[in-house]
């Protein structure tokens, strides 16, 4: 059980790690006691019982150009990224439930619920920030089904090690717009008209979109996070020729990012 102690520790470290980087600052209105996302969903959720974030806002910063296309790239991969995780979790569930397992079924249906929120949510914050989806989304959509479908056939540790490696690299690429959006906020350009959202003192405010999207991104990271944890848990790293698995998988993730943000 020495090893399955590493592992875990493993797995710790990296959340660890990811967890430092996320957003602060003295400007930022933390939401640490509520569920960010609620912002997006709590019409159609219902009563949570938790503390509730403010209104998502319609309307999108005025942003530089440059800055606008960051927007644009980060959310446009962002929404590739979860239709891949749905899909991935769907086919995982599916053969796991025709291979009469229902304890590993329920596991991946358990994530799979995590990533239709994730994806109802950037749907609506592509729509709020006008920003079109990847032209690739057939690709993502089937990349998914099919890294799902053959990693579970392989047995329920490759399945486990997919989500390790897949979650591994979407912890990490969320981590890294949260350092984005630090720079975003800090910009000027990224302030309301002064017309209609000041502060007391007259200097334009921070466009309340940007808060909110730096919360929903750091709940979406510890979501990923915890299912990484459960990857872990499960045996992702006992998978015959996890070393070669996690290296195909997390390379595989990382040109998705690349291209998606683009195409
Ligand atoms: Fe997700
Ligand atoms: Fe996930």
């Amino acid at each position: 059980m020495a090893s399955r102690s590493l592992l875990t520790r493993g797995a710790a470290a990296t959340r660890q790690q990811l967890g430092r980087s996320s957003i602060a600052g003295p400007s930022r209105v933390r939401l640490s006691s509520t569920v960010a996302s609620l912002a997006y969903t709590r019409d159609t959720a219902g009563e949570s019982g938790a503390a509730e974030p403010p209104a998502a806002t319609a309307s999108t910063p005025q942003l530089s150009p440059h800055d606008r296309e960051l927007l644009t790239r980060m959310l446009r991969v962002d929404h590739a990224g979860e239709v891949a995780a749905n899909t991935i979790y769907e086919a995982q569930a599916r053969v796991f439930g025709r291979m009469g397992d229902p304890k590993t079924e329920k596991l991946m249906l358990e994530m799979w619920e995590t990533e239709k929120k994730h994806l109802a949510v950037v749907r609506q914050l592509l729509q709020q920030h006008r920003v079109s989806p990847s032209k690739l989304m057939p690709l993502w959509s089937a990349a998914g089904s099919l890294l799902g479908g053959v990693t579970a056939l392989l047995g329920k540790e490759a399945a486990m090690a997919c989500t390790e490696a897949v979650e591994t690299v979407i912890g990490e690429h969320y981590d890294d717009q949260l350092v984005h959006l630090r720079t975003l906020t800090e910009t000027p350009a990224a302030s309301a008209s002064a017309a209609t959202q000041t502060t007391a003192s007259g200097e334009p405010a921070l466009h309340p979109s940007l808060p909110l999207l730096a919360d929903v991104i750091t709940e979406f990271r510890d979501d990923e996070l915890e299912h990484l944890d459960t990857a872990v848990e499960h045996d992702a790293q006992m998978a015959p020729a996890h070393a070669l698995l996690s290296a195909v998988v997390g390379w595989g993730c990382r040109g998705a990012i690349a291209i998606a943000g683009r195409v």
